[in-house]
Order: C-alpha cells, then sequence, then structure tokens
C-alpha cells in the first residue's frame, strides 16, 4: 500500500461517542461496496448497537491527500473490513475461539492496488499475534481468499423439498410443535442455537444480528443488520417430551404468485434429531403450500435419509460456505481431538509467512502432540488445503486428486482422513 493511505482501526461508536461518525461512514461505505441502498440513521444506529454488542473491530482506510473536488470526503473509508470473535466447534463438542472477517469492500475506484493485500495481511498477522488459532469468513466470490491461506471447511446448498402427498417421514414423533409469536426468539433463539453449536461440527458461534434477523426485526442477516422489521417471518417452536423448547423454524411465506406455493425457511435449529424431524414434519404438513424451500440447508441431509421417498428434496447450488484459515498450526491441531491415534509429518507452505514449516502430528488417544520436525514428510500442503481438511468435511485424498496436497508417503491422505474425522458431518449454519 502506498503512502496514499493509511490504516485505521476502531470500536463502534454510538451516538455521542467521538468515533460515532467515522463509524457512521464506515458503515456506509460498507454498504456502498455491496450496491445496498444508502441507509438511514436509524438503520445505521442499530447496526452499530449490533456491532458493539458484539465487539467487533472496524478496519477503515483512508485516503491521506486531498480527495478529488466533488468526490467523496477524506472521512469516507475506501476499503473496508470488520472482525470480531466467536467460537468455532472444531470437533467432539471442543469450541475454539475464532477469528471472523466480514464487510470486505474497496472502493471500485481504489480497487486492484493492492489495499485487501494490506488489510488482510496487517490483520491476520495481529490476531495471531494476540494468540487466536484459527480465522474464518464467508466469502461473495470464491476466487478472493485461496491466496491469503484460506480455505473451503464446509458447505451448503439450496433445497426444494416437495411437501404433496409424497412427503412422508420414517420416524416416531417425539414432543410436540406449536406456533408462536417470532419475537419469542429474541429469547429463545440463541438458548436452542447454544445447544445445537456444541453438537455440530463447523458451527461458528451467532452474531447478535442473528437473532433479531431470525425474529423478524431486522429484515436480513449479517453483521451489521439491515432492513426494517419482516411482518412475514412465522415461527414454530418443537418442545420435547419435558416441555423444553429445543428447536425451532422460522419461515416465511412466498406469496400466492408463486407456483406451487412456497414457504421458504429462514432458520431451522434443532438441539436434536427428533426436534429436527418434527420440525420438517410440520412444515410438510402446512396447508395451501407443496413446496418448502431451503436456501442454506447442509448437503449431508438427514432429512433426505428420513423421508419415504428420498427423491422429495431437489438440491442445487452446492457451494462453498465456511472459509478457514490456520494461523497457528500447532495450535490449531492441539486445540481440536482426534477419531484415531497415529503421526502424520505435514510440510506446510505459507505465502504469508504466518505458520510455514513441517510439523509432526502425533496423535495417542485421540490428543495431538504437535512439534517441528525435519522428518521427511508424508503430506506436503499449503496452509490453504490444511485449513480445509481440518473439520473433517473436505477428505484428502480428494485434494491429492485436485493436486492440491502431495501425498509422499503412500496411505498417509487416508491415515489423516481417518485421523481428521468428526463425529458427525460438519455444517455451518451461520453466514457472517
Ligand atoms: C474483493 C475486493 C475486496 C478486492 O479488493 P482489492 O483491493 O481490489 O484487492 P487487492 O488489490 O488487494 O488484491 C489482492 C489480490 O486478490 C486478487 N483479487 C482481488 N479481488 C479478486 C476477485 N474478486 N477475484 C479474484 N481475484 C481477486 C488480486 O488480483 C490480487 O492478487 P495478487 O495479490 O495475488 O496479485 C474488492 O474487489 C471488492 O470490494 N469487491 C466487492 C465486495 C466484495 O465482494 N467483497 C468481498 C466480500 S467477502
Amino acid at each position: 500500500m502506498s503512502g496514499d493511505y493509511q490504516i485505521r482501526r476502531f470500536e463502534p461508536a454510538v451516538k455521542n461517542e467521538p468515533d460515532y461518525d467515522a463509524a457512521v461512514a464506515w458503515s456506509r461505505a460498507v454498504a456502498f461496496g455491496f450496491h445496498e441502498e444508502r441507509k438511514s440513521e436509524k438503520r445505521i444506529d442499530r447496526g452499530l448497537a449490533m456491532s458493539r454488542a458484539d465487539r467487533s473491530v472496524f478496519t477503515g482506510v483512508y485516503q491521506t491527500g486531498e480527495p478529488a473536488p466533488h468526490s467523496l470526503g477524506e472521512d469516507v473509508p475506501v476499503a473496508t473490513f470488520a472482525t470480531w470473535r466467536k467460537t468455532l466447534n472444531v470437533g467432539f463438542g471442543t469450541l475454539l475461539d475464532t477469528h471472523l472477517i466480514s464487510s470486505v469492500t474497496v472502493r471500485t475506484s481504489h480497487r486492484r492496488r493492492g489495499l485487501l493485500r494490506q488489510m488482510m495481511s496487517e490483520d491476520l498477522a495481529l490476531a495471531k499475534e494476540d494468540g487466536v488459532a484459527i480465522a474464518a469468513l464467508t466469502a461473495s466470490e470464491a476466487s478472493i481468499y485461496g491466496r491469503f491461506g484460506f480455505g473451503v471447511a464446509t458447505s451448503e446448498q439450496s433445497i426444494t423439498v416437495d411437501t404433496t402427498s409424497r412427503f412422508r417421514l420414517n420416524h416416531v414423533p417425539v414432543g410436540t410443535v406449536e406456533v408462536a409469536d417470532p419475537k419469542v426468539l429474541l429469547e429463545l433463539a440463541p438458548q436452542v442455537f447454544e445447544q445445537q453449536h456444541r453438537l455440530m461440527p463447523g458451527s461458528i458461534d451467532r452474531q447478535e444480528s442473528y437473532r433479531q434477523f431470525v425474529a423478524g426485526l431486522v429484515g436480513r442477516g449479517g453483521a451489521d443488520g439491515d432492513g426494517g422489521p419482516d411482518a412475514k417471518v412465522k415461527t414454530a417452536l418443537h418442545y420435547s417430551s419435558d416441555g423444553a423448547v429445543d428447536g425451532y423454524v422460522s419461515y416465511k411465506f412466498s406469496g400466492w404468485e408463486t407456483e406451487p406455493a412456497a414457504m421458504e425457511i429462514m432458520d431451522l435449529v434443532a438441539a436434536n434429531s427428533a426436534a429436527y424431524l418434527e420440525l420438517w414434519q410440520y412444515l410438510g404438513a402446512i396447508d395451501l403450500v407443496e413446496r418448502v424451500k431451503w436456501g442454506t440447508a447442509p448437503v449431508d441431509n438427514p432429512l433426505i435419509w428420513a423421508l419415504e421417498d428420498p427423491r422429495c428434496v431437489k438440491g442445487s447450488e452446492p457451494r462453498d460456505m465456511l472459509w478457514l484459515r490456520i494461523l497457528d498450526v500447532r495450535k490449531a491441531l492441539e486445540a481440536r481431538q482426534f477419531a484415531t491415534d497415529g503421526t502424520v509429518v505435514l510440510k506446510v507452505h505459507d505465502s504469508l509467512g504466518l505458520t510455514p514449516g513441517t510439523f509432526s502430528l502425533d496423535v495417542r488417544n485421540g490428543q495431538a502432540t504437535v512439534t517441528a520436525s525435519d522428518a521427511t514428510p508424508d503430506l506436503e500442503l499449503d496452509i490453504s488445503a490444511l485449513s480445509s481438511i481440518y473439520l473433517g468435511a473436505v477428505h484428502p485424498a480428494s485434494l491429492v486428486a485436485a493436486g492440491r496436497i502431495q501425498e509422499k508417503q503412500q496411505g498417509a491422505a487416508f491415515l489423516a482422513a481417518r485421523m481428521f474425522a468428526v463425529e458427525r458431518p460438519a455444517f455451518c449454519p451461520t453466514h457472517f
């Protein structure tokens, strides 16, 4: 980055605080970067309050010279970047503090001058210095972040479920489902999510905006929150046999003009399999509707296996969801439990120089010890590939076949697959 720019980091301020104007200008720059409409002050304030609740840090890049006459002032950042910390379920119930990145934008008139590279390199180095082992993001375009060492770690897809008479679930009902005012989710959604989060490898704990989104109080998720209340939102709760709420679905009607008539799931969270299937049973029973759509469904979905006719579920657009970036190989590997004991020597390349080296991963009784090694590597790979296999959702053999991992010792990829496996399919149901 040339001397034409300076980077500034600050916390989201609220009205009457010194950084409030900077935070408003920063929020407007993010909205501009994602082609959103200009937000009212009220919406900006709500977004700032939510970012503050998440303890976000805003990064802005500012022009140092005089901006062109009549163009946006020097107080409006030409590039933005937000971070905050939440836990990531890294398998077998272990929750690991993770550095989350969002709101990445560079103004069109300043793009391809290295501003993203500068923000990202500095930010990841600071996070590592701060002791965090992993960073995570979701990507607008899949071509951007591999170069910074991020790898796809979970996937999702859109599904359309035929809920006509074909929809029959093979399961024994447990508990009951009732309709509720969506506002109850303000309190209940975080509680139910917390239970699911502990069970689901790949899950990232949710930002404040989520409960407001599922409760219909803001029109869309995301770190910033957006839109006003959404009057279309409806909610059903699942009660376990002892009467506790252990699942919910937040959904809306697609409108009579949609043929065939459909409901659209905004969020479906369940603390156990019975609640998950019962909520589907409920969705499948809604009158006057023949389809239920879910834009962010797991690819490996128990619903498909519970249906008498699995072809009721039509999947489309399978895509990358969670991207991980290991910042510290030893810390990240030692933080998680492993499914199988064994030793693998990994030669890891890292173009940002954060955590390169040859590491021996020794697992005994599921616990890892990671040491620097000068042994011949079993697997040679970029940090992005190691980040992809970290949660067990991507098979190392696929990355060998793709040329992303070099298998130096025959059978090492299969051993790594068994070691990195987690107790159920990794999935991240939280967009950020
Ligand atoms: C994506 C975006 C932030 C890139 O910013 P930028 O300042 O132009 O990026 P840089 O100049 O630092 O480029 C860094 C590298 O990424 C590459 N790159 C940047 N954007 C890319 C894209 N969309 N696709 C592929 N490569 C991209 C550059 O070619 C450069 O490569 P190199 O350093 O290996 O030569 C910017 O184009 C943008 O704001 N896009 C719209 C909003 C958006 O999609 N944000 C991402 C949200 S997840």
